[in-house]
């Protein structure tokens, strides 16, 4: 079963068209990176995909069943970590994760439970500040624990790794890879290719405005070697991003 099915997705903000016909589908069990240049589209995707965000066209279904604004019940099935992290700033970590795993729907035990344990191993257990006050990195780290908290069966998670420590990465791609090996399924965006790289068996790769470029198994990169494509060989991700994306080489005189 596809976990994520996406129909001709078109997402237009006023004239400015960010998705234009994306279609694709991510099968339950799958670790996805989906990745493009800055502005491809990610992040409107990540967001229609997940309720943030109205679709101008197009079909979403996650988990087998119709997505659109009003399916609570699927919802309660799918994590987010968005682009902009969603924080209720005014709150301390423990007050804003105790509030979503509440919105959605878990017990005052298992909140109770859950939170702490998600504190004390993202090491986010100083309670003197509000998010406000929290660093980048820490931020981050709330948003990451708000997304899984109800252990949702699809993750989407936007840039999850940039701006973490490397032991705070090591941690998440260490749950990240128990949770797909599960059946669940992650679909993730990062620029950073040799992270994607070692932890995705999948990549869609896209291009201004929001059109698939490229999707295809990335298991045999460091193992059988080459993805062929357009008569050339590439044997690792970042050569056939740049191939697909476009390479840009422009010689600032005065730097
Ligand atoms: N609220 C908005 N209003 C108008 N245009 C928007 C809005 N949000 C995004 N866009 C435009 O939509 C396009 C896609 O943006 P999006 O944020 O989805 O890209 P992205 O692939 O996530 O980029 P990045 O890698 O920089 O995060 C861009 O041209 C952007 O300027
Ligand atoms: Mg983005």
């Amino acid at each position: 079963m596809d976990a994520v099915r996406i129909t001709n997705l078109v997402k237009k903000y006023g004239l400015v068209t960010a998705v234009d016909g994306l279609s694709l589908g991510v099968a339950a069990g799958t670790m996805f990176g989906f990745l493009g240049p800055n502005g491809s589209g990610k992040s409107t995707t990540i967001g229609c995909l997940t309720g943030l965000l109205d679709p101008t066209a197009g079909q979403i279904e996650i988990l087998g069943h119709r997505f659109d604004a009003d399916s609570a019940d699927l919802k309660r099935r799918m994590g987010v970590m968005p682009e902009t992290l969603g924080l209720f700033e005014p709150l301390r970590a423990h007050e804003f994760l105790a509030f979503v795993g509440r919105m959605y729907g878990l017990d005052e035990g298992t909140v109770r439970t859950r939170v702490t344990e998600l504190l004390d191993a993202l090491e986010l257990t100083d309670s003197s500040k509000t998010l406000a006050d929290y660093s980048t990195g820490m931020r981050k780290r709330v948003a990451f624990a708000a997304a899984v908290i109800h252990s949702p069966d699809v993750l989407f998670l936007d840039e999850p790794f940039e701006s973490i420590d490397p032991a705070g990465v090591a941690l998440m791609k260490e749950w990240l890879n128990r949770y797909v090996k599960q059946g669940r399924t992650v679909f993730l965006t990062s620029h950073v290719l040799e992270t994607v790289e070692r932890l995705c068996q999948e990549v869609a790769i896209i291009a201004t405005p929001g059109k698939l470029v490229w999707q295809g198994d990335i298991t045999t990169f460091g193992r059988e070697g080459a993805i062929v494509y357009d008569g050339q060989e590439f044997d690792a991700l970042e050569p056939l991003f740049l191939h697909l994306t476009g390479e840009r080489h422009v010689d600032l005189k005065w730097l």
